[in-house]
């Protein structure tokens, strides 16, 4: 956010009262040192909405909004940050400087642009359809395909002619550029200068982002001619590795896990036939991105990628990119050598569900399929197949997991389990480590050591109130200041906050809730600080109060801070164990 110099923002900020502001539109009651009132933001019958004047900031308790005096003009008029200082700095009769690099006006002509490549986008998609009719041999392809008009319309399905400069042509004649036709990769710039068309010959597959922007094209050839598909360039709106195929139909199924395969015409032909939660990768391995994506969305991935060697090998990546998100991973097996899409058409749809419910666990499914290549009656052939499957038995996060298919392992090859767990890493006296365990586990470890399970929570909140108290108050915080350090605090907002009380102060500067609350990148954090900021506590002895949070933070950070090392893998469970015993 290039803008402004902080000490204008400030001055902004300090120039309209918060009170002020807000009490044009909500109508605030005195409560204590601060006001409360209806929340604008969200319904409500009793207030919660709470206003600090000394402070500078607004926060509601129930919707969990939150702010200083700009972020409260943003939210309510909707405006952006820039916007919401301008129109604060004209009511205050501040004059701002012309900000160099910002670029509200750049900005937006970028978004602009996008929005005229979308639009060329979709009239090209038309474009495309509306040429199956000329092309017999698109006609006949389509026909063979299986993909009838129902379908072409669903997934705006269309054919590139056989020419040079039909589409080119066509985008001039409807009043766009050579340049925005150029960057939105329909055209291609040959040496003499003159331009052609990007897809010719093609039956055409628009891509479309969650939002249903067509972000680009795949083109397949209708006979065996390379490359059987071409798909446009990356660009500023366009990206291989950040956006997935029927991504934009999925979003909408009501299933919770999706099917993840390798084409086109598999995601076509699995939504056809009622699996609308069916995504493809655009021609490049599964990225890690898309694994996130996929995990923001879905509980489950299925794998059903093609059943040949290539499709196999994929399978094995994919699971590897997908097993460091927090998603349930399984395969669906179609063991014969086809693709899902000459799957259902072969044998139907019945039999296609039949093997979707029958998926396997990613981990099944590797103990499964490494066993093709191995006589497990042999010992070497054991070896190498227990080598085989720890090495993604390596890549399971819970110890109860690993647990379950080191057992399933074991009985397979007689191995033993030690044995096996020492294979993928786990020594038995220091297993399981904690980083593998899952929350639940932790919870467990936390009770059987005698630290209250909340001890966590609760101690979060004491150090939220030790810096609401100590923000504002320098006397107070000059007067403890040997007591506090970084290092008492486990959040990174509460670090953040603790380091700007403490550079302000040495700095001799004055806070600044504003510039505070600029730091933060993220609009989760910002709410958890303005929550902070809002605990306007004037307690009658707030010496007191901030010696027992010190005192309070030091005795219990100790077992907690001890935890925080074993998940780290700093310390074995048996050091841990120590610390807390010590701690009685
Ligand atoms: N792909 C690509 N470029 C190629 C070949 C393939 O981008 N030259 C991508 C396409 O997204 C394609 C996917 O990889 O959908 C899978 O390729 P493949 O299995 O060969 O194609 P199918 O999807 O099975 O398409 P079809 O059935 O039409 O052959
Ligand atoms: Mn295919």
């Amino acid at each position: 956010m290039p803008l402004f110099p902080d000490y204008i923002i400030q001055e902004v900020a300090d120039k309209n009262d918060i009170y002020d502001v807000i009490s044009k539109t909500v109508r605030l009651k005195k409560a204590g040192s601060s006001y409360i009132g209806l929340c604008p933001f969200h319904n409500e019958k009793t207030p919660s909405f709470s206003v600090s004047p000394r402070r500078g900031i607004f926060k509601c308790f129930g919707c969990g909004e939150g702010g200083d005096v700009i972020r409260f003009v943003m939210k309510s008029e909707g405006l952006s940050f820039f916007d919401a200082v301008t129109k604060l700095a004209d009511s205050a009769n501040i004059s701002l400087p012309k900000v160099s690099g910002y670029n509200k006006e750049e900005e937006e002509k970028k978004k602009e642009h996008n929005n005229l490549i979308y639009q060329i986008n979709k009239e090209a998609a038309s474009f495309f359809y509306s040429s199956i009719k000329n092309s017999n041999e698109a006609i006949a392809y389509f026909k063979k395909r299986q993909l009838d008009s129902q379908t072409v319309k669903m997934f705006w399905l269309g054919f590139a002619p056989n020419s040079w400069t039909s589409l080119f042509e066509h985008l001039k004649q409807m009043g766009y550029t050579e340049g925005d036709i150029f960057d939105a990769g329909l055209i291609k710039r040959h040496e003499s200068g003159r331009y052609y068309d990007t897809f010719r010959n093609r039956i055409m597959f628009p891509i479309f982002d969650s939002k249903k922007n067509i972000i680009g094209f795949g083109g397949r050839v209708m006979d065996d001619s390379k490359p059987k598909y071409l798909n446009s360039q990356d660009s500023p709106i366009f990206s291989k590795s950040r956006n997935l195929y029927g991504l934009n139909i999925a979003l909408c199924s009501k299933k919770e896990f999706c099917i993840l395969s390798e084409g086109y015409m598999d995601t076509i032909a699995l939504i056809k036939s009622g699996h609308d939660n069916t995504v493809a990768t655009l021609g490049t391995a599964l990225t890690s991105q898309q694994a996130k994506l996929l995990s923001n969305y879905f509980k489950e991935v299925v794998i059903c990628y093609d059943s040949d060697k290539a499709g196999r090998i994929a399978t094995l990546r994919a699971i590897t990119v997908l097993r460091e998100e927090n998603i349930k991973i399984s395969i669906l097996d179609l063991k014969a050598e086809k693709d899902p899409d000459e799957y259902i058409k072969t044998y139907g749809k019945a039999r296609f569900d039949a093997a979707l419910s029958a998926r396997k666990t990613d981990m099944v499914y590797l103990m499964d399929y490494f066993g093709e290549n191995y006589d497990l009656k042999k010992s070497d052939d054991v070896i190498s197949y227990i080598a085989d499957v720890t090495a993604y038995l390596k890549l399971v996060k819970s110890s109860v997991e690993t647990d379950v298919y080191v057992g399933m392992l074991s009985e397979k090859t007689g191995v033993g389990k030690d044995a096996i767990l020492s294979q993928i890493g786990i020594k038995k006296d220091e297993a399981p480590k904690l980083s593998s365990l899952a929350d639940a586990e932790v919870i467990n470890v936390v009770n059987k050591s005698g630290l209250p399970a909340d001890n966590k929570e609760y101690l979060n909140k004491t150090r939220s109130l030790l810096l609401g108290t100590l923000f504002y108050d320098r006397k107070l915080y000059e007067r403890f200041s040997s007591k506090l350090d970084v290092a008492m605090f486990e959040r990174s907002v509460h670090k953040t906050i603790f380091e700007f009380i403490k550079s302000s102060y040495e700095k001799g500067e004055k806070l600044s809730n504003t510039t505070l609350l600029n730091s933060f990148e993220t609009e989760d954090d910002i709410q958890e600080a303005c929550g902070i900021l809002a605990l306007d506590i004037q307690s009658e002895d707030n010496i007191k109060a901030v010696n027992d949070y010190i005192n309070e933070i030091n005795a219990k950070a100790g077992p907690e801070m001890a935890l925080e090392l074993l998940r780290q893998n700093k310390i074995t469970l048996e050091e841990f164990n120590r610390i807390i015993n010590n701690k009685g």
